[in-house]
């Protein structure tokens, strides 16, 4: 949550910085402000996105600043908790990501020496360390501050009168961008993408001076090394390509997420490469850990797992087994996260490690805090996931567990050809799912006029109701539950009506028939349903309201053409009632606070 930039060079400062921040905004967007260090430290920031900051921002003139988007934790959205913050002479100025936990402590203690605070968020502490510690060096200033810092962060100093930045990490992503002459410093990849595509990855506890022409990495006052990576992603990827959204593009991205991800791993057959992760102990007993839409990933990856494998397998919420989980027996755990950075996860796995556990973290973030800590890694190749509300991450995510699944499978040869061949047609039945947009579009038109919506499915489906539901409610704001279709009658019947449709998830399994039966039981309590099917099916379109079609698959990749109707039906019933669809209110998408 929160993005921060920094940009040092030959250029303007500002229209980098509000670009940079621009691209970043979905970590935050309830204020947004830059500093730019001219002859002063000059700051101008708002409780505004940022394309209104920009429109109203005086020209700042420099070559060197940072900025930040909020997603407020310690104070409302307010252009006096906006960042950056200051120190008493307003010669410091200081971007943060993170929370830290002793602010009160330390703030109570500076404001008996004099300190005078203007906000009431966590942050204004450290410029005002920064200060207590200044005596000519930023750098060596802020590691005496942070030493006194318990928490979280990633931040980026300046002060007037020292033409370099200083940034630092601890648990906290922050990534530098280097440049010809010029350096960029970026919570994110996708921000600096329109610069550059050479990064820098800190470690926690690093230090970081960077000026134009030289980035210098300290930790505990040694220089240490940092090798420069070149990123894959292109500055298209983290664009809107003509989509009015970025959540529609990524939807319509979903063929060819599944065709890159699938094709970085080796044979389904074999146990080699990046599928060697489990050795002699298996899939046996494996806990999978994740949160919001990787938690459904991770629900579908215990069906997957135990259908295929023929294994016990435990999925958690990672917010949850933090706190009850039992202390991890299991010799190996997966973890799901797109951003690889939500703190609750990035808990698990550092408890689980500390447990002696192996863990491999399935992410899409190369050089993400989960990917850094984690055993192994196993990388999605969804590229940069700009819209708030995941989707292509989730399809990417499903297409790892399946492909971990394949090699231990302890199926019928024969079935296991079928499946791969399934698998490896998966693009083209998503995109008949896309094909059938218009239709979707049409149906969310009577849901956008709904306050509540419950989703139903069955055994592998009942994920994917978890997830079309969280989808609906994230970025339209209705009402929506998921729920286990034989779960319905024990208490959820109450709200049945004619005003509250029931979309339920109908898979060719052995599900089917007992969902019929549900679905007769939702239509006798004048509830409208709308019925996910595939084709052919002629049986459930004579009981249901209106029917939304997709393409014959195997049952256990039905997941994956349903979750993509549902998406469909969660954007354009968003877009019908004019919601922000890529950046709901209150939500951000990386969550790294507890
Ligand atoms: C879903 O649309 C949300 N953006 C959210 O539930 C998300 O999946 C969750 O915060 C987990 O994020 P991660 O995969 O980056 O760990």
């Amino acid at each position: 949550m929160c993005g921060i930039v920094g940009y040092i060079g030959e250029r303007q400062a500002q229209p980098i910085l509000l670009n940079c921040l621009h691209r970043l905004e979905y970590r935050g967007y309830d204020s947004c402000g830059i500093a730019v260090l001219g002859g002063a430290v000059e700051i101008y920031k708002d409780a505004v996105r940022v394309k209104a900051l920009a429109n109203t921002a005086p020209s700042l003139n420099g070559i060197a600043g940072i900025g930040h988007t909020r997603w407020a934790t310690h104070g409302e959205p307010s252009q006096a908790n906006a960042h950056p913050h200051c120190d008493c002479t307003g010669k410091i100025a200081v971007v943060h990501n993170g929370v830290i936990n002793n602010f009160q402590k330390l703030r109570q203690q500076l404001a008996s020496e004099g300190h005078n605070f203007v906000s009431e968020t966590d942050t204004e502490v450290i410029p005002h360390l920064i200060e207590k510690y200044y005596d000519g060096d930023l750098a060596k200033a802020v590691e005496a501050a942070l030493h006194e810092v318990e928490g979280s962060y990633a931040i980026i100093a300046l002060v007037s009168g020292e033409s370099r930045l200083v940034v630092a990490r601890k648990d906290g992503p922050l990534v530098i961008g280097v440049g010809d002459r010029e350096n960029f410093i970026a919570s994110d990849v996708p921000a600096m993408l329109d610069y550059t595509n050479r990064v820098i990855y800190l470690e926690d506890d690093d230090i970081g001076i960077v000026s134009p022409d030289n980035i210098e990495v300290r930790r505990h006052g040694v220089e240490v090394d940092r090798k420069e990576h070149k990123i894959s992603w292109s500055v298209e990827d983290a664009q809107k390509a003509g989509y009015e959204h970025f959540m529609l593009k990524e939807i319509h991205e979903q063929p060819k997420v599944i065709r890159d991800t699938i094709a970085g791993y080796v044979s389904a057959t074999e146990k080699g490469a990046d599928l060697a992760l489990l050795g002699d102990v298996g899939l046996e007993g494996m806990l999978i850990l994740a949160c919001g839409t990787s938690y459904h990933a991770a629900l579908i990856g215990k069906y997957i797992l135990e259908e295929l494998v023929r294994v016990p397998v435990k999925a958690e919420l990672a917010s949850e087994f933090n706190y009850y989980g039992h202390t991890p027996v299991r010799s190996r755990a997966i973890v799901i996260t797109q951003s690889g950075e939500t703190a609750d996860v990035i808990k698990t796995i550092r408890r689980m490690r500390e447990a002696g556990c192996w863990v491999v973290a399935v992410t899409n973030v190369v050089g993400s805090t989960a990917s850094r800590i984690a055993d192994q890694i196993i990388y999605t190749r969804a590229g940069p996931e700009i819209s708030v509300a995941a989707t292509k991450s989730f399809i990417a995510q499903l297409m790892a567990l399946y492909w971990l699944a394949l090699p231990y499978s302890k199926i019928d040869i024969r079935k296991l050809d079928n499946l791969i061949t399934g698998l490896r047609q998966l693009p083209g039945k998503v995109q008949q799912v896309l094909d059938n947009e218009s239709a979707i579009a049409e149906l969310a038109r009577q849901l956008a006029s709904c306050e509540n919506v419950f989703f139903i499915g069955r055994g592998i489906n009942f994920p994917v109701a978890l997830e079309g539901a969280l989808k609906l409610k994230e970025v339209s704001y209705i009402h929506a539950e998921g729920y286990a279709a034989g779960e319905l009658k024990h208490g959820p019947f109450a709200l049945l009506g004619s005003n509250t449709p029931v979309v339920a998830i109908v898979a060719q399994d052995n599900t089917y028939e007992p969902m019929l039966t549900n679905i007769k039981e939702v239509k006798a309590r004048r509830s409208p349903v709308i019925a996910v099917v595939e084709e052919g099916d002629e049986v459930i379109g004579e009981l249901v309201d209106s029917v939304i079609t997709v393409p014959k698959v195997d049952a256990i990749f039905s997941p994956v053409v349903n979750t993509v109707a549902l998406q469909l039906l969660a954007y354009y019933t968003a877009k019908h009632r004019g919601c922000p669809v890529d950046f709901p209110r209150n939500l951000a998408k990386s969550v790294t606070v507890e």
